[in-house]
């Protein structure tokens, strides 16, 4: 553990939020914050915030027994490429957890998610791997979410929602709950705009927007 290192992939505004969720967790297992580093594959100064900015060659040449990155991007489709590069030259992954998280009873999350500050997720959910649940968003019962789904900030996913991989929903989003045996379906790769209130399954790929949510007309 103490020859570990640690790393946020990723540098920009949400990295830089996710790095003191990753600091107060590592460092409350006993791990010194000169052991956390930002990774990032265009680093525009060498230090962010009192931590060294690494990019990817040089994480995976420093000096240590094990390296661990959680992925702080918000694009699932470069999370997913980033997490394959990352397997290949060894580099392991772990999930960042703000102390303040509520997670309920039967609560069954993949490896590398970013949980941040007042999110709740509450009774008998399943989420894949790559998550992301930005501030003051919650899951509620019965929810079944993906691989590199995103969560912008205060989305509101009720119960009994499907959200099918690489999904992303954007800030302040509401997803109407579905019944139990009919879920409320988000298709693979859909995205839903800030402030939309979804009230019927999405296909995948597309963008809805607005209040019934709809399909985004492009001019
Ligand atoms: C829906 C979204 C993905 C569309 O992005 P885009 O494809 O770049 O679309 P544009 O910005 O070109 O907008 C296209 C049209 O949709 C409208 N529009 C964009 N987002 C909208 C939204 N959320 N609700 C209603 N209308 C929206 C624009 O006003 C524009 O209308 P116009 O053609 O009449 O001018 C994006 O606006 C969005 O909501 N992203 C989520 C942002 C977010 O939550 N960020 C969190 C950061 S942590």
């Amino acid at each position: 553990m103490k020859n570990n290192i640690y790393g946020v992939y990723g540098a920009s505004g949400f990295g830089r939020e996710v790095m003191p969720v990753v600091r107060a967790q590592l460092q409350s297992s006993g791990v010194s914050a000169d052991r956390i580093y930002f990774v990032d594959d265009n680093p525009e100064s060498s230090s962010i915030n009192g931590h060294k900015v690494l990019c990817f060659k040089e994480f995976v040449e420093e000096e240590a027994a094990d390296r661990f990155v959680v992925l702080a991007i918000a694009d699932g489709g470069i999370r997913e490429k980033l997490a394959g590069k990352c397997s290949e030259s060894g580099v392991k992954f772990f999930s960042a957890v703000a102390n303040n998280v509520v997670l309920m009873d039967a609560v069954d999350i993949g490896d590398g998610a970013i949980l941040s500050p007042f999110v709740t997720i509450t009774s008998n959910v399943k989420i894949g791997c790559g998550f992301h649940a930005n501030i003051y968003s919650y899951v509620a019962h019965d929810c079944v979410i993906g691989d590199y789904v995103t969560f912008a900030p205060s989305v509101c996913c009720n119960g009994n929602v499907v959200i099918e991989d690489h999904a992303y929903i954007g800030t302040g989003a509401i997803l109407r709950q579905g019944r139990p045996g009919n879920p409320l379906v988000i298709g693979r790769g859909a995205v839903i705009g800030m402030g939309a209130v979804v009230t019927k399954n999405v296909p995948a790929g597309i963008t809805v927007v607005g209040n019934p949510a709809r399909p985004l007309q492009r001019g």
